[in-house]
C-alpha cells in the first residue's frame, strides 16, 4: 500500500516567536510544551517511554494488548499527537482500517511510522498529517465507514482545562455522528511515583525539558551561548490542588537573555513553566467527554488502576 505525508501547518518560527511573547506575560513564564518536539525531543519522548520509572506507556500498551480485539472494526483511524505510533499497532491489527492517518507537530516521527506501517501492514493506506492539533482539524481524510479518533499516552493531560474543553469540542467537529474516540489517560495516584516518573535516575527527562531551550535559541536565532541549558535545573512537582505534574526549568542564576528585541531578564532561581501533566479521575474523564458530545462506552484500566483507555461515541 502507499503512503503520504501532508504538510498542513509545520512548526515555524513564528508561531515559536508569538507563544514566547504570551508566555513572557505571565507569572511564572511558560513555554508551551509542543515545542519540544523537535526530532531531539521526539527520540527523547522515546527514550522517556522506555525508562522503569515511566508507567504510562508499558501501562497503557498491556491494556491496549488486553483490550484490542474488543474495539470496533472501522475504515479510519485518526491518530492524533501520534509521535511513532508505536502502540496503535496493537490496534491496527485488530480494528483493521483501510486507512491509518498519524497526525503529528513533529516530521520525522510520522515519516517513520508511514515507512514501518505500510510494509508490516500491506492493506492499510497511511496519510500522515504535520499539523497542530490546537488548530482546527477538519477537514480530516476518511475511507468508507466509521472512524476513530485515537489520542493515545495521556498527552491530553499536557492541556489545561480550558484548552482541553476545545480541544475535545474540535475532535467533535471533525467527526460525524457514531465516530469513536479512544483516549488514553494517566490516573492520579501516590505522588511519589509521579515524581519519579518526572525526574528519572538517568536524566533522560531532564534533557527533554532543556531540549525546549535548544529549540528556543535555534528557532528564534539567539546569540551563541545566550540562553544556556546548563544555566538551568530540571524540576518536577506535583501540584495536589490541580491534580497534575508541573515541569519546570529552575534559573541557577540571573540571567539577561536578548531574544524579539526584548532583554528577557530571569532572576536567580526563577522557574519556568515548560509542561503541565494533568492526572486524571475517570468520572471527571467521563464527564469532560460528555460535555464534548462523547457518550462513554467503555473505560478500560491496569489492575492497579494506573492508567485509563476509554472508548466514546461521538453523538
Ligand atoms: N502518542 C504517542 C506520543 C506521545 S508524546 C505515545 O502515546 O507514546 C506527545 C506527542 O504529541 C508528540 O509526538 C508531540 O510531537 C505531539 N504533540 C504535542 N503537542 C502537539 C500539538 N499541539 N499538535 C500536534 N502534535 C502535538
Ligand atoms: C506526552 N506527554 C503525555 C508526556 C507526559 O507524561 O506528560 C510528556 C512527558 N513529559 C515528561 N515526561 C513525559
Amino acid at each position: 500500500m502507499t503512503w503520504s505525508v501532508e504538510v498542513r501547518r509545520a512548526p515555524d518560527p513564528g508561531r515559536l516567536a508569538a507563544d514566547v511573547r504570551e508566555g513572557l506575560t505571565k507569572t511564572p513564564v511558560e513555554i508551551p510544551p509542543k515545542w519540544f518536539y523537535d526530532e531531539k525531543g521526539s527520540q527523547l519522548f522515546d527514550e522517556i517511554t522506555e525508562l522503569p520509572e515511566y508507567y504510562p506507556t508499558r501501562t497503557e500498551a498491556a491494556i491496549l494488548t488486553e483490550h484490542a480485539a474488543e474495539l470496533p472494526r472501522v475504515g479510519t483511524v485518526v491518530e492524533l499527537g501520534a509521535g511513532y505510533s508505536r502502540k496503535t499497532r496493537l490496534l491496527l491489527e485488530s480494528v483493521q482500517p483501510s486507512l491509518f492517518v498519524p497526525l503529528d507537530v513533529s516530521e520525522e516521527p510520522i515519516r517513520e511510522a508511514a515507512v514501518r506501517i505500510t510494509r508490516d501492514f500491506p492493506a492499510i493506506e497511511v496519510r500522515g498529517i504535520v499539523a497542530d492539533f490546537e488548530d482546527e482539524l477538519a477537514p480530516l481524510p476518511g475511507a468508507d465507514g466509521a472512524r476513530m479518533v485515537v489520542f493515545l499516552g495521556s498527552t491530553i493531560g499536557n492541556l489545561t482545562p480550558g484548552p482541553r474543553a476545545e480541544f475535545l469540542r474540535r475532535v467533535f467537529r471533525a467527526t460525524a455522528p457514531g465516530d469513536l474516540f479512544l483516549l488514553g489517560a494517566d490516573l492520579v495516584k501516590d505522588p511519589i511515583r509521579l515524581v519519579q516518573a518526572y525526574d528519572d535516575s538517568a536524566g533522560v527527562t531532564a534533557a527533554f525539558n532543556k531540549n525546549v531551550l535548544h529549540v528556543l535559541a535555534r528557532e528564534l536565532d539567539l546569540d551563541p551561548g545566550a540562553l544556556d541549558p546548563d544555566d538551568f535545573d530540571h524540576v518536577a512537582v506535583y501540584n495536589d490542588v490541580d491534580d497534575r505534574i508541573e515541569m519546570r526549568l529552575r534559573a541557577r542564576r540571573a540571567l539577561v537573555v536578548p531574544l524579539l528585541g526584548l532583554e528577557w531578564r530571569i532572576s536567580a532561581g526563577e522557574e519556568l513553566l515548560t509542561e503541565t501533566s494533568a492526572k486524571f479521575r475517570v468520572d471527571g474523564l467521563r464527564t469532560e467527554l460528555a460535555e464534548a458530545g462523547f457518550a462513554v462506552v467503555t473505560t478500560w484500566t491496569d489492575a492497579a488502576a494506573d492508567f485509563s483507555l476509554t472508548l466514546a461515541r461521538r453523538l
